[in-house]
């Protein structure tokens, strides 16, 4: 195995599922009578379904018991796992495969650094978990993005130091994680809302294998 190991997000960096979120948290925000726009919804990104439902009642300055917000978390999943239930390799975003074809038969350690508690069943769906030497998810963690805890996991799990991890990301909160634990940071998606980045792409399109080298320790 090489020195430098590559850390992917999940949603909005390898597959498409951000606006299933979007839709699914704007479905409740419309129930409880109030809007919620996909400017509001990038505060979203990376954060977890509880610190979600958290900022989304605070938009609409609403205040819940403990039951109720336990089943607003529960609504909101059972629409999001209903908007992916038919989601297969097409919603794969471009040249992901392409990119982890090149790391897996370099002998690159690869590892997913999602909040998702979802993300092995999509990794399932679109056909790329045999990709992934770890997966590290909303389940193992406690401390949610910018919280660096996921990735420091997903470092510690495939055995690469956390100086020599490149993280891809599509949040704010997740840039935000990688640079606190000390990995490289690749912003994927508008750089100017990614500004903290050490890299930006619009996609992996405009990622080539040079690049790539030129990341590697090893
Ligand atoms: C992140 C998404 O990957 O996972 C967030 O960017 C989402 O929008 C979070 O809230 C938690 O996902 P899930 O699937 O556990 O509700
Ligand atoms: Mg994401």
């Amino acid at each position: 195995m090489k020195k430098t190991g590559f850390i992917f997000d999940l949603d909005g960096v390898v597959v498409d599922t951000a606006k299933y979120h979007f839709l699914a948290w704007r479905k409740l925000a419309n129930e409880l009578g109030f809007e919620f726009t996909e400017v509001q919804n990038e505060l979203f990104k990376g954060v977890s379904r509880k610190r979600c439902l958290e900022i989304l009642l605070g938009i609409g300055g609403i205040q819940a018991s403990q039951d109720q917000f336990d089943q607003w978390m529960i609504e909101k999943n059972i629409d999001y796992l209903n908007y992916i239930e038919n989601m297969d390799a097409s919603e794969i975003l471009p040249d992901v495969p392409k990119i982890l074809e090149y790391l897996k038969a370099n002998d690159y350690a690869i590892a997913l650094g999602s909040a998702s508690k979802n993300a092995t069943a999509i990794l399932e769906k679109i056909n790329l978990i045999s990709y992934f030497d770890a997966i590290v998810d909303g389940n193992n963690v406690t401390k949610a993005k910018p919280d660096p805890e996921v990735f420091l996991i997903a470092a510690k799990s495939i055995q690469i130091q956390p100086e020599n991890c490149v993280v891809f990301e599509d949040s704010m909160a997740g840039i935000v994680a990688a640079n606190t634990a000390k990995m490289v940071s690749i912003g994927m998606g508008d750089a100017k809302i990614l500004e903290q980045a050490n890299y930006n792409f619009n996609d992996f399109t405009e990622i080539d294998i040079e690049f790539l080298e030129l990341l590697s320790k090893s």
